[in-house]
């Protein structure tokens, strides 16, 4: 697996088992996917440009760095993927947002899109695509390949636990795309669900069930 990146940084392992936890509530699980977020957010932006500018402080004239190159979008993928904007905006501001709504269709297991809105500006921003879970990865190559067809480059998969079979058909399907997530979990079953997993994210984000 070339170009997936899996999180071993203690904290993000530690929330990442409270996460999972069945007796953790929805609003716990919102505030640790949050967290979570935003630990992968300084992670995942660890290689952006920076170029050197100077700087008045109090007491004199010094060189400092500032972000240089494209600017960020974050794309969470509707409904899940909205738990974890919060996090990353936490610490990356002036990030846009754009939304993708996809859902399973429970029977094929397919994504069906029902919703799009991105910033007008997409094609120039590098663009971090988020979503809780990478199951069959329907759902995160549908998104990456609409944002392709828009355009769209520089594309990252942020996830926060991924079965092999996800990470399998995002490398298949989207070479270039890097992926970030804090677990990698041993398989799907029947019903497409990551075994150990956490469950239903949207669900237990939104408390739908
Ligand atoms: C979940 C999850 C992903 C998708 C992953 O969304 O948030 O988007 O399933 O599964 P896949 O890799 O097999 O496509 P779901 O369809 O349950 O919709 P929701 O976010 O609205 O709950
Ligand atoms: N979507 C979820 O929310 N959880 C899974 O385990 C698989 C897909």
């Amino acid at each position: 697996m070339g170009n997936v990146t899996v999180f071993s940084h203690p904290l993000i392992q530690h929330k990442l088992t409270l996460l999972r936890d069945e007796n953790t509530g929805s609003r716990d699980f919102r505030a640790l996917t949050n967290e979570i977020a935003m630990l992968m957010a300084y992670e995942v932006t660890r290689d952006l440009p920076v170029e050197p500018v100077e700087v008045n402080t109090p007491m004199g004239t010094t060189t400092g760095v500032q972000l240089s190159g494209k600017k960020l979008a974050l794309v969470p993928i509707l409904r899940a993927g909205l738990g974890m904007v919060d996090g990353m905006l936490n610490i990356l501001p002036a990030a846009k947002v754009g939304h993708v709504g996809l859902y399973r269709d429970p029977n094929t297991l397919r994504p069906v899109e029902y919703y799009c809105k991105l910033p007008a500006d997409i094609v120039e921003r590098s663009i971090l695509v988020l979503d809780p879970m990478l199951a069959t990865g329907g759902s995160a190559s549908a998104a990456i390949q609409f944002l392709k067809n828009r355009g769209c480059k520089g594309i990252k998969l942020i996830c926060l636990i991924a079965a092999p079979e996800g990470v399998a058909v995002i490398e298949r399907d989207h070479p270039g795309v890097d992926i970030f997530i804090a677990g990698l979990d041993e398989k799907l079953n029947d019903h497409g669900y990551i075994l150990p997993g956490l469950g239903d994210a949207g669900d237990r984000l939104f408390g739908t069930k």
